[in-house]
């Protein structure tokens, strides 16, 4: 067997990158040369932050056998990327042709050739170039698998009446694709949750290009674990499952990867926190705060006047919002710390941390649970109603907050429920002992023979 190089494809935004660089590692570990492909702006982006935060010189320097190249994504340089419908035509129609010409230009290298491509679900039409090329191709869902099935049932969903082909939603009724798996709000589907309908429209047609891609792709894997999505897999054994990928990913040389700098300062502050006592606010990449909503959120950290960290990324709070209020930072400063990025990994794994304010995005529903932290859900859109809907219903390791008659989670909302999770004993004990099946689906269990059945099955195919 010669030199096994793996193409990977990640989608273009910061909750796909992350987990696409872990599987990235594992691969590496595993003896394959990988080259990860980002867009030019996001490979801008994270190269930018690293820079600052003088943790990579070069992302080519070094010994690692990753290596970051960029395509363009089809948009101008300074063009919105937040509008999503632009941003998914736009590189539906360039960089499938970028990417040829990207495998093409290796495979001319002396000595080197690309063995195997692995595209993020949501970059489908990647698999069809690779099929074009005769690569061997796997795709990877980065979120829930239970998320990944209403893709996979598009044609039934139009069939039965729920949307129609063009992705417009006709019943709203709540959705359930076997008995045991959750039910979704068909409201929540992920391309109705971003812009008009038009927009929306724009976006299902993308959506549909790339499930279509995903035809006789033996190989569909999922940052997830059988154990809390397991109706979903025997219901869809085709789905399977290889994570959390983090879980014991240490990686001798560290890639960028984040959109922001992280600021380190507040691990030394955990450090000096007792034990099991910080509440960790974060919201992920992409949620934007309105200037009420971000208000009650202030005065709830301060009426609880328990040690907190929160990561209020420069754009939070949309371009109405005032910030925050007046003197807030210096009265909460003796028992609190507001960062604009930090090392989420790390912070959730600190023995300080007490509990998890989160928008339920799904990597950070993997690392909360992997770290035995129990959640407060705040969801905003999309796939995180669904991952609210495990942590509360399903796994209960969390509770949700309940909105007032202005749509508004209230700061006495905010306190009573982080109060009310600080004091359950049998919400850590449950979390405890997903964070244990976790950490043993990636080290012994399904996860771990998922993951070496796919890198083998990538290194045969080549
Ligand atoms: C998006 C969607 O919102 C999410 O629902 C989907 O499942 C994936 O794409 P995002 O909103 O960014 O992702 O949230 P999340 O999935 O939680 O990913 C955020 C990532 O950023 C996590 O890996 C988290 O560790 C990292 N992060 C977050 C940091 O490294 N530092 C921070 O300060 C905050």
């Amino acid at each position: 067997m010669g030199v096994q190089h793996a193409l990977m494809l990640p989608y273009p935004a910061q909750g796909h990158i992350i987990p696409m660089m872990e599987l990235s590692r594992r691969m590496e570990e595993h003896g394959f040369i990988v080259t990860f492909v980002n867009t030019d702006f996001t490979q801008k982006r994270v190269l930018d932050a690293s820079m600052k935060a003088h943790t990579e010189s070069h992302p080519n320097k070094g010994t690692g056998c990753i290596r970051l190249v960029s395509i363009p994504d089809g948009l101008e340089p300074d063009a919105d990327r937040n509008k999503l419908g632009a941003l998914c035509e736009a590189m539906l129609s360039s960089m499938p042709n970028a990417l040829e010409t990207l495998i093409k230009d290796i495979n001319g290298l002396e000595g080197d050739s690309v063995t195997c491509i692995v595209a993020d679900v949501s970059m489908g039409w990647a698999l069809d170039v690779a099929k074009k090329l005769g690569i061997p191709r796997a795709a990877f869902w980065p979120a829930a698998a239970g998320c990944l099935t209403v893709f996979l049932k598009l044609q039934e969903l139009i069939q039965k009446g729920v949307i129609t082909k063009e992705g417009e939603l006709l019943d709203t009724h709540m959705i359930q694709f076997s008995p045991k798996m959750p039910l979704m709000n068909p409201r929540h589907f992920a391309w109705l949750c971003v812009g008009d309908t038009a927009e929306n429209k724009v976006i299902y047609r993308s959506a549909d290009v790339c499930i279509k891609g995903l035809e006789g792709v033996e190989w569909l894997i999922c940052n997830s674990f059988y154990e809390i999505e397991s109706t979903t897999y025997d219901t869809f054994p085709n789905i399977r499952p290889i994570g959390p990928l983090f879980i014991g990913n240490q990686p001798t040389q560290a890639k960028p990867t984040s959109f922001w700098t992280e600021d380190n300062t507040c691990l030394e502050w955990l450090d000096q926190q007792p034990s099991n006592s910080v509440i960790y606010i974060s919201f992920g990449s992409f949620t934007i705060f309105d200037e009420h909503q971000f208000l009650e959120l202030t005065l709830a950290l301060e009426n609880l006047g328990r040690p907190f960290l929160w990561v209020a990324r420069p754009d939070l709070v949309d371009k109405s919002g005032a910030g925050y209020p007046e003197g807030f930072l210096g009265r909460v400063a003796a028992y609190g710390k507001v960062v604009g990025w930090c090392p989420q990994k790390k912070v959730l794994a600190h023995p300080s941390i007490a509990c998890f304010v989160t928008h339920c995005g799904w990597n950070s529903t993997l690392e909360g649970l992997s770290n035995g932290v129990p959640f407060i859900c705040w969801p905003y859109f999309a796939d995180q109603f669904l991952n609210q809907t495990y942590i509360v219903d399903i796994w209960k390791v969390g509770v949700g907050l309940k909105a007032n008659e202005d749509g508004v989670f209230s700061k006495e909302e905010i306190k009573s429920k982080v109060e009310d999770l600080m004091g359950d004993e049998g919400m850590r004990e449950r979390v405890l002992k997903l964070k244990e099946e976790a950490i043993s689906s990636v080290t012994e269990g399904s996860s771990m023979e998922n993951l070496h059945g796919f890198m083998e099955a990538m290194k045969r195919k080549s």
